[in-house]
């Protein structure tokens, strides 16, 4: 079946090559470095899976979910080169089930979907965390895209998920040049 927002995902990862080093946000891999054999994480809007495959290569049992399956083989390319094992599935997070869970991690990068957050955090374990590195309406003081539409407002990315604890929240430039939310919340149930 194809997914609505398939075909200009999948052109435009048909038109790069994935990036040879495994480059996490610093959010999940300074908040996530703990997660160890016995955790479960769904990297969700994954694109070339680096959240994920880092998660991977900690010992957690990891689930790739993108709506573009040029991303997905491309990701499970990488996964063979790491030496890592990783499920993915091929799903339009806008209008399907979060995929399986309840999940120990769950992570989301440069991806807005603000009806999305509040069912993501339904789909976590208890004590689970959800980690989210999204870009805000100040990145468009120095770069044209994303778009306001993908942006999220200032202070608003805690407001998406208000039944979680929130562990972390920061807003500021980062080392990628992008005016990013990152946020770390945990399930209390
Ligand atoms: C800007 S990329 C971010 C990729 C990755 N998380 C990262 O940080 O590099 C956005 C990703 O969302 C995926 N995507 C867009 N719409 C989607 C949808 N409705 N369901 C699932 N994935 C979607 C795209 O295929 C793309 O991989």
């Amino acid at each position: 079946m194809e997914f609505p927002d398939a075909a200009r995902w999948n052109a435009r990862y048909e038109a790069s090559e994935p990036p040879r080093e495994l480059s996490p946000p610093q959010v999940v891999s300074t908040h996530l470095a703990d997660v160890g054999g016995a955790g479960s994480a769904l990297d969700v809007a994954c694109g070339w899976g680096d959240s994920g495959l880092y998660l991977a290569t900690l010992g957690a049992s990891v689930t790739l979910a993108d709506v573009s399956e040029v991303a997905l083989a491309a990701a499970r390319a990488r996964a063979a080169m790491l030496g890592v094992s990783v499920d993915t599935i091929t799903t339009d997070l806008a209008a399907d089930d979060i995929p399986g869970g309840p999940w120990d991690v769950i992570t989301c990068a440069h991806y807005l979907d603000r009806q999305l957050l509040p069912r993501l955090a339904q789909a976590l374990s208890p004590n689970g965390r959800l980690v989210c590195a999204i870009a805000t309406i100040t990145n468009l003081e120095r770069h044209e895209r994303p778009s306001a539409r993908f942006l999220l407002e200032r202070d608003e990315l805690a407001t998406l998920v208000p039944t979680l604890d929130v562990i972390h929240h920061s807003e500021e430039w980062r080392d990628n040049g992008v005016h990013e939310a990152w946020l770390v919340a945990r399930a209390t149930r």
